[in-house]
């Protein structure tokens, strides 16, 4: 359906996650607009989109890699927060080591901040491959630091292993994108560009909930931290679009202000957002239709791991057209 907007100037990924729709599109458009709350999800798409032979050299950061993983592991914020529990001990040292040290390269100028952001990714996807979590931050199997126990819970056996940096797959382009880590709502306003992707949380869960962790390794202000999970005061963090009474007021507003012609909204039949409360926002737009399909997702939200279908539906907006 994107076809409907042959090759776009400008496309805004305004909700960008892990950026993989943006760098989908980035052989379509002359610029992507990439935007998440998330410094993480930030870090990941400022690396993937603004690497340039003038900003990055992989030889360089081949080597930077090389050192960071030979680095000993350190007890540290990481070792104390998080050891035993989200990471074994020792990989908990290693992350304190590898984040500690890509601050005192960058403050020391042997690498850039192209590079740095391309480090952070890289320890992120490290750290997340070797976490004790069945993929979200919300709870951690017990247990961990007694590999050999009979009562050990059964772990991915990333989990063991050493914690290991890799060069993130990036392709040096001309570094023309604009990248930004803002609550979409306040920067919308100032955004040019005739496509506007959008694709908000659907349902009541933060995301930085469930990423807490990655987040707090990559903005590394080392916050005290509370309960069983570990997690940091987060208010600032926390996204309109994850709660109900406010969901439907978020998307009108920001709906509203943008300055795109061409809008697309990812938005699925289990949404927060009643569909009539969407129809009226987007119809206050202008003409707008909406493509679904079927699709099977695992468990109720209890456990249960009973397939249930869901419609995944685009709803595209053509702005100031039949309103
Ligand atoms: C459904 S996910 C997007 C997934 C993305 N399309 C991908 O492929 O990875 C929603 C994203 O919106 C971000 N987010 C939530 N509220 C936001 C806001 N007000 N402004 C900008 N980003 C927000 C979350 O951090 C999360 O990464």
């Amino acid at each position: 359906m994107l076809s409907r907007v042959a090759s776009p100037r400008v496309f805004i990924d305004g909700f960008a996650g892990t950026g993989v729709v943006g760098l989908h599109f980035r052989a379509h458009a002359r610029r992507i607009v990439s935007n998440d709350l998330l410094y993480s999800n930030y870090v990941v798409n400022q690396a993937f989109l603004n690497s340039t032979p003038g900003n990055v050299d992989p030889g360089r950061l081949r080597e930077l890699l090389a050192e960071l993983n030979r680095l000993p592991p350190r007890r540290g914020y990481v070792y104390e927060q998080y050891g035993g529990r989200y990471f074994t001990p020792r990989n908990a040292g290693r992350i304190d080591a590898v984040r500690e040290a890509i601050e005192e390269l960058a403050g020391e100028g042997r690498c850039t901040a192209q590079e740095r952001c391309l480090l952070l990714a890289s320890l992120l996807y490290a750290a997340d491959k070797a976490a004790n979590t069945v993929g979200q931050y919300d709870a951690y199997l017990k247990h961990l630091d007694a590999p050999r126990s009979p009562r050990r819970h059964l772990v991915d056996s990333n989990v063991h292993k050493p914690l290991r940096l890799r060069l993130p797959d990036v392709e040096l382009g001309e570094g023309r994108h604009e990248v930004y880590n803002e609550d979409l709502n306040r920067i919308i306003a100032g955004l040019r560009g005739e496509v506007l992707y959008l694709d908000p949380p659907y349902n009541g869960r933060q995301y930085i909930d469930c990423y807490h962790v990655l987040e707090n390794i990559l903005r590394w202000q080392r916050p005290p931290l509370y309960g069983k999970t570990r997690k940091f005061a987060r208010a600032g963090l926390k996204s309109r679009y994850s709660r109900r009474p406010e969901a439907a007021r978020a998307l009108a507003e920001l709906i509203q202000a943008a300055g795109s012609e061409h809008i697309f909204l990812s938005y699925n039949s289990e949404g927060i957002i009643p569909d009539q409360d969407i129809a009226a926002i987007l119809a206050r737009k202008g003409r707008w239709e909406v493509f679904e399909r079927e699709y099977a997702v695992f468990g109720n939200g209890a456990g249960s791991a009973r397939r249930r279908p869901i419609r995944e539906r685009i709803f595209y907006c053509r702005a100031g057209k039949g309103r």
